[in-house]
């Protein structure tokens, strides 16, 4: 996570999120979390993520929010984007990066009944 999707939960008191998971929160100005389940990462968040891929477990989840996600593009393998059938007018990029194209491929796709959908694409 970065500190500005993290910052919701801790404002109201939720220090670890996805407690089920090792959590990562990308933040220069967070000292530390008190919270064993958290890491709060002062450093760049591509070497804490090319350290993580070298390690045995599962895959590694970008929870978000757009900054982070931006830093991370030229790490991520996969996406899963959600579009909900509504029209904000405004809001925070997915991804907040210089403009330069990168591929990806429609792996999967979920319709869901109240006009929702899950898209799955994987790195070209
Ligand atoms: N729809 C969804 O699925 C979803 C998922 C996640 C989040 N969100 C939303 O996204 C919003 C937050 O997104 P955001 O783009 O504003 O913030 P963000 O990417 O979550 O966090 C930005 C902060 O993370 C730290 N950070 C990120 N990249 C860094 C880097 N390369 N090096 C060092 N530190 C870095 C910095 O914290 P410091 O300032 O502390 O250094 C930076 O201010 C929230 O409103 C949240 O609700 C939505």
């Amino acid at each position: 996570m970065g500190r500005g999707a993290y910052q919701p939960a801790l404002d109201i008191g939720v220090t670890s999120p996805y407690a089920h998971l090792r959590q990562y929160v990308v933040s220069s100005t967070l000292s530390g979390i008190d919270d064993p389940a958290v890491e709060v990462v002062s450093g760049g968040p591509i070497e804490l993520v090319r350290r993580l891929k070298k390690e045995d477990g599962g895959d590694i989840w970008l929870c978000g929010g757009g900054k982070l996600a931006g830093a991370l593009l030229p790490e991520t393998d996969e996406m899963m984007i959600k579009y909900y059938p509504v029209v904000a007018g405004a809001g925070i990029p997915v991804f907040t990066a210089e403009f330069q194209p990168q591929l990806f491929d429609l792996a999967d796709s979920r319709t869901f009944a109240n006009g929702t959908l899950l898209l799955t694409y994987t790195r070209k």
